[in-house]
C-alpha cells in the first residue's frame, strides 16, 4: 500500500483521563534534557546522549512536529514525551516512541499517553485506503516498554538486530495482517 507519510495534522493537543499531550513548549526543555540524559530512561536507548546532541535537540525540540509533551492534567507538570515520526525503515508507516521521567513510572501514564497518540494518528490518517499503520520498536530486553505496548493491543510482528541489540517491532493496524 502506498500512502504519503505523516499526514496527521499539526499542532495537536490530546486529552485523556489524567493527561494532556501537547506540543513541546520552551518551558519544557529542562524536562526534555533530563529525558535525554537520564541513565535509567536511556538504558535501552543507547545511553545518555552526548553534549553536542543534547545542544542540538534542545534547540530544535520546541514545537517539533509530532512531539508531544506529556503533562499531568491536574498539576500541568511535564512527565515525559511521546513522539510520532515517519518510520525510517519503511515508508508510509508512523513510528511512535515514548519516554517518561522515572519518578512517573508505575502509574499507567505511559500506556494512557501512547494509546491516545496511536488512536489519534490512526483516526487522523483514515482514508478510503484505511488507517496508517503505527509501529513501535523496542529492545527485546526492555520489559516495561513491551508490557506497555502489549497492554494497548499492539502486536509483535518482527524481530531484528539494530544498534547491536535484539529489537522487537510492534504494530497497530498492520494492513498485511
Ligand atoms: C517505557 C516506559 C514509559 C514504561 O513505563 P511504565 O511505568 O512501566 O509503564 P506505564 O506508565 O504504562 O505504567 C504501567 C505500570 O503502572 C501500573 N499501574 C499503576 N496504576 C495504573 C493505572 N491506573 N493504569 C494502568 N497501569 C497502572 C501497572 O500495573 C504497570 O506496572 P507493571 O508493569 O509493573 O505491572 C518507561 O519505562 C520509560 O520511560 N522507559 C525509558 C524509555 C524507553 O525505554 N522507552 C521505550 C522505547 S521508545
Amino acid at each position: 500500500m502506498s500512502r504519503s507519510p505523516s499526514t496527521f495534522p499539526w499542532p495537536a493537543t490530546l486529552t485523556t483521563d489524567r493527561l494532556v499531550l501537547r506540543p513541546i513548549e520552551a518551558g519544557d526543555v529542562p524536562a526534555m534534557a533530563r529525558l535525554w540524559t537520564d541513565e535509567a530512561v536511556r538504558r535501552h536507548l543507547g545511553g545518555p546522549v552526548d553534549k553536542e546532541t543534547l545542544r542540538v535537540r534542545e534547540q530544535h525540540c520546541v514545537g517539533a512536529r509530532g512531539a508531544f509533551s506529556v503533562t499531568l492534567r491536574t498539576a500541568g507538570a511535564v512527565i515525559g514525551v511521546v513522539q510520532l515520526e515517519p518510520d525510517s525503515r519503511r515508508a508510509g508507516r508512523t513510528e511512535v516512541s515514548y519516554q517518561l521521567l522515572p519518578e512517573h513510572w508505575g502509574f499507567g501514564y505511559g500506556r494512557e499517553a501512547v494509546a491516545a497518540a496511536v488512536a489519534w494518528v490512526r483516526e487522523a490518517t483514515t482514508s478510503s485506503e484505511g488507517s496508517e499503520e503505527v509501529v513501535a520498536v523496542t529492545q527485546e530486553a526492555n520489559a516495561r516498554s513491551r508490557r506497555l505496548l502489549e497492554s494497548i493491543g499492539m502486536e509483535q510482528t518482527e524481530t531484528f538486530v539494530e544498534w547491536g541489540a535484539a529489537q522487537v517491532l510492534y504494530s497497530a493496524g498492520d494492513p498485511r495482517a
